[in-house]
């Protein structure tokens, strides 16, 4: 037997203000997002915005369904949405914002496992790693600098 550890290097900000001017950018264009969240069932928003190669954004948001699981996170639609409209581009950093009408997140808030798989799909197929960053409404903001360090033992296109 034997032990293996697996190390995950993570960056952790205080404001988005210690972040380069293009991702404050992105996270601007993932607040509007989330604005636009379809969310009457769980009330919690989330926008996602993803800045690929060319310096295009594409933004995503939370769109749930009166058939529960039928719905889809923000990561994924602005994943999707991406692939879709700019097939050839590579994705170079998502940031994610959420929000509870309940109470006032304090802590990061990760992408969920579904879509940590999605996007590990993405990384695969484009074959360079992107930065995640994900803030709660308040306090931290944190930065890993891909999605296999979210996923590890992933299950990806070299599986099959
Ligand atoms: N949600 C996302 O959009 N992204 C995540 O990574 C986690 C959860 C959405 C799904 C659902 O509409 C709501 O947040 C509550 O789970």
């Amino acid at each position: 037997m034997k032990t293996k550890i697996i190390h995950i290097t993570t960056e952790v900000y205080e404001s988005v203000f210690q972040l380069p001017k293009n991702i404050q950018e992105l996270f601007h264009k993932a607040h509007q997002a989330r604005e636009q969240a379809y969310a009457p069932y769980s009330r919690f928003k989330v926008g996602a915005a993803i800045l690929l190669d060319s310096g295009e954004i594409v933004v995503g948001n939370n769109q749930e369904n009166a058939a529960y699981p039928s719905g889809l996170c923000a990561e994924r639609v602005a994943a999707y949405t991406a692939a879709a409209n700019f097939p050839n581009q590579k994705i170079t950093a998502l940031a994610v914002v959420v929000g509870s009408h309940e109470e006032y997140l304090q802590k990061p808030a990760a992408p969920c496992g579904s879509c940590r798989q999605s996007l590990y799909e993405f990384e695969e197929k484009q074959k360079e790693p992107f930065s995640i960053f994900f803030p709660g409404e308040a306090g931290t903001i944190i930065k890993v600098n891909s999605v296999a360090d979210l996923m590890p033992f992933a299950f990806g296109p070299d599986s099959l």
